[in-house]
């Protein structure tokens, strides 16, 4: 878990359409396809946060449960012969024009193959915000790696924000709404 939940529920139409219109995106030699998560994903979800992260860092069920199916989240999954294999989770504050990714995960067996880089960008083709903001506990040099080759720039730091004590490193990213068009 990156972040917890801030759920928000005023986004405008033209957001939701196209949420609920992006088609697959599928990755040059056609082995994993990023496609819009639904609820019925519970359980593979469910797996995935629990294979991915510590007991004190993956969500409880009303958390993924709703980060399946409140209306205005962003939620992409990576999908590998038939199987949830990565997720991505974001919302929108829209009164700050700013995106949070909140969650991110790739299953240790299909990680280091380009999986939560093709997620990110696609959350942030979706979350349509001029900034997009996420944290990170601040010895997770995997994903600081991933946000930083990505274009994240260090912006904050949250003291004992995590389970255990650690810091949250919050990293930023601006974005050129005009050229980031997913092409
Ligand atoms: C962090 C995580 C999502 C990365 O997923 P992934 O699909 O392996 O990442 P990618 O293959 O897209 O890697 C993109 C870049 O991230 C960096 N990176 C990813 N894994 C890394 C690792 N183990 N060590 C160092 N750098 C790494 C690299 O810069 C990499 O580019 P490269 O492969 O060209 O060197 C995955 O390791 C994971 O699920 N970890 C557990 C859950 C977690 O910590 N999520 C983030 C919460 S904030």
């Amino acid at each position: 878990m990156c972040q917890d939940v801030f759920y928000r529920s005023y986004l405008t139409n033209y957001e939701m359409s196209h949420l609920f219109e992006m088609n697959d995106s599928i990755n040059s030699d056609s082995s994993w396809t990023i496609q819009t998560a639904v609820w019925r994903d519970f359980a593979e979800l469910n797996q995935l946060e629990k294979t991915c992260f510590s007991v004190g860092d993956h969500w409880p069920f009303w958390d993924l449960l709703g980060a399946l199916a409140l209306p205005g989240l962003v939620r992409l999954k990576a999908v590998a012969s038939g199987k949830m294999v990565g997720f991505i989770g974001a919302e929108r504050d829209a009164l700050r024009r700013r995106g949070w990714v909140t969650t991110l995960a790739v299953l240790p067996a299909y990680q280091r193959q380009g999986i939560a880089r093709a997620l990110l960008t696609q959350c942030e083709v979706e979350l349509g915000m001029p900034v997009v903001r996420l944290s990170v506990r601040a010895s997770n040099a995997p994903a600081i790696s991933l946000y930083q080759s990505a274009g994240y720039a260090l912006v904050d730091q949250w003291k004992k924000y995590y389970v255990g004590g650690e810091t949250a490193l919050i990293f930023e990213k601006k974005l050129d709404l005009a050229r980031n068009d997913g092409g």
